[in-house]
């Protein structure tokens, strides 16, 4: 039996990286995996996941590059990410479901402070207030060369290409932000190279999360 980071009995598991690094899809893949083994599982996403975060989202990732500065950004992410977490985080996590998140705290540790220059010690105060003890358990950062990534971003073509548009020295330091913080929390943190097949790297996902929840390993 693994123990758990936060106070309740369900497991939390985080997604992470740059633009374009196919998250999604790796999502995708292993929350069907954990659901053929029978297990409830919430798959979510931030900046939004329930209707209020939602709310926010469109404004956040709609609009020109310097429609917010990065403090504005950094208190509105942690206001949508308070609600998702009153309303949909928690209460899976109380009932004991796994909940697999697409983007959590560490992109705003990157994005607002790597990237926008926030500074560490503010941002650790308001995620020490708001986030508490419900950090995840398990952080995936998907890693991967900043020009690839945004190449295959832009070919999307979607509207929700603001933080996109921020220029390559952003997405660089944005790169180093989250290597640096999967270094300095190794424990709860895996990094994986995404510049590679979606098999390869649903198949390092899959091992990471075998070694970090034991309990996948027996059974199913
Ligand atoms: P997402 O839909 O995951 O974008 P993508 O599919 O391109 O990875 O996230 C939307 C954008 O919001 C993304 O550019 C990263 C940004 N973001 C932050 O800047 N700070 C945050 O705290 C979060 C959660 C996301």
């Amino acid at each position: 039996m693994s123990t758990s980071f936060h106070h309740s009995r369900g497991r939390f598991i985080a997604f992470e990286g740059g633009e374009g690094a196919g998250k999604s899809t790796q999502v995708r893949t292993i929350v069907s995996r954990l659901r053929d083994r029978g297990l409830e599982v919430v798959q979510t996403r931030e900046p939004g996941g329930s209707p209020g975060a939602e709310a926010l989202r469109n404004l956040l990732v709609t609009g020109d590059a310097g429609r917010w500065s990065p403090m504005s950004e950094l208190l509105m992410m942690y206001a949508a990410r308070s609600d998702h977490l009153e309303k949909i985080i928690r209460p899976a996590l109380d009932r004991g479901a796994w909940v697999v998140c697409d983007r959590f705290a560490d992109s705003s540790r990157a994005y607002q402070g790597a990237g926008g220059g926030v500074g560490p010690y503010f941002i650790e105060a308001v995620d020490a207030a708001v986030v508490a003890d419900t950090q995840p358990d398990l952080v995936v950062v998907m890693d991967m060369p900043v020009e690839a990534g945004l190449k295959r971003a832009a070919s999307r073509g979607d509207t929700e290409n603001r933080f996109e548009s921020k220029g390559a020295a952003f997405h660089e330091r944005l790169r180093d932000g989250f290597l640096r913080r999967a270094a300095a929390v190794p424990g709860r943190y895996r990094v994986i190279d995404a510049d590679r097949t979606i098999e390869a790297i649903a198949a390092d996902i899959w091992t990471a999360l075998a070694e970090a929840f034991p309990e996948l390993s027996h059974g199913g």
